[in-house]
């Protein structure tokens, strides 16, 4: 049985992560800025604890007698026009709070054995067909940077004898939430299609693997640096939105040009849209078994 305090855990990932430790027998402790509110959300952690990462004298004793820490936190990137009041609470939320759990880490006399911190593949920025492993370099826009100093913040728990896993994560696909519910209506109205081109690599993830990904970084000590966490069947976006169409047989007519996007979601249209060829080859390795490597499968099994 482990000890693990999840800072995030009522967010999309966090509460399955959540309810698959708890019913294999482990112990979850929660930091989360509204504890009542995470309490309705998510019923068997052992704690709910009131998390503000700038005040690390009122939780650091919680980290006492903690086997891994998982810090999923950060301001949601899909909700929000990325204005600069919005980066700035993007940026915070992830490299500060990331720091700051360093930091509380470096302060305890039993220190966790494994950090886990969440990333994305954002980091490499836009690579048309190039193959990206987790060797390869990082590109200089704001999610890439981002990225790159949220890594970095983490990286430097390794100089305490931790073990660090910044978990790359692609786009997740979920029942009823983010891309899934945002594209039923267009599809589900005839209109849906393509977005800006459809050459694109698209990373997507069935929600399953990046619980299972993170279960996998958790457990297995062989699981360390960046991890690319994408299914192994990555496609070019126009074979997303046509099996997306097929599954809810429904044709993918219209392709949604790149301004349209840009004009319905600003900034974030731009980085909807990127080519992320992404290989897996490292978390497959380390032993972790895909449940979902066919998108249509993945889709199947959320929209049916
Ligand atoms: N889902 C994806 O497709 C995807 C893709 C790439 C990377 N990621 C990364 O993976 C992590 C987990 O993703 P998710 O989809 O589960 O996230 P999510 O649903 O947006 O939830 C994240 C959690 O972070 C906390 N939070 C929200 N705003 C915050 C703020 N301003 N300051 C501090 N904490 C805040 C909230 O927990 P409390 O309210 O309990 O504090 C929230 O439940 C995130 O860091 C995300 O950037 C996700």
């Amino acid at each position: 049985m482990k000890k693990l305090l999840i800072t995030g855990a009522t967010g999309s990932i966090g509460k399955i992560l959540v309810q698959k430790l708890s019913a294999r027998g482990d112990e979850v402790i929660i930091f989360t800025r509204n504890p009542e509110s995470a309490k309705k959300k998510i019923v068997n952690a052992s704690k709910y604890v009131k998390w503000d990462f700038d005040c690390m004298d009122a939780w650091l004793h919680e980290m006492h007698g903690v086997d891994v820490v998982v810090h999923l936190a950060g301001a949601n990137l899909g909700g929000k026009r990325w204005n600069d009041e919005y980066k700035k609470l993007a940026y915070d939320s992830r490299i500060i709070s990331t720091r700051s759990l360093v930091e509380a880490i470096k302060q305890v006399e039993r220190k966790p054995k494994a950090f886990i911190c969440s990333s994305a593949v954002g980091i490499y920025g836009s690579r048309y067909d190039e193959v990206l492993d987790e060797n390869s370099s990082h590109r200089n826009d704001f999610l890439a940077n981002l990225c790159n100093d949220w890594e970095k913040e983490a990286q430097k728990v390794e100089a305490l004898g931790v073990r660090r896993v910044s978990i790359r994560t692609g786009l997740v696909l979920m029942k009823d939430e983010g891309l899934i519910k945002q594209l039923l209506l267009p599809f589900k109205l005839f209109i849906g299609g393509p977005l800006a081109g459809g050459r694109q690599w698209f990373p997507w993830i069935h929600i399953d693997d990046i619980v299972g990904i993170y279960l996998q970084a958790i457990d297995n000590l062989n699981v360390n640096g960046a991890v690319n966490a994408a299914s192994p069947g990555i496609v070019q976006m126009k074979e997303f939105t046509k099996t997306f169409g097929n599954v809810l047989n429904r044709p993918s007519l219209l392709p949604v040009p790149k301004f349209a996007l840009k004009l319905a979601a600003g900034e974030l249209g731009e980085y909807a849209v990127m080519s992320q060829r992404t290989s897996v080859e490292k978390i497959i390795k380390s032993g972790y078994k895909f449940k979902f490597e066919k998108l249509n499968e993945a889709l199947v099994d959320l929209l049916r």
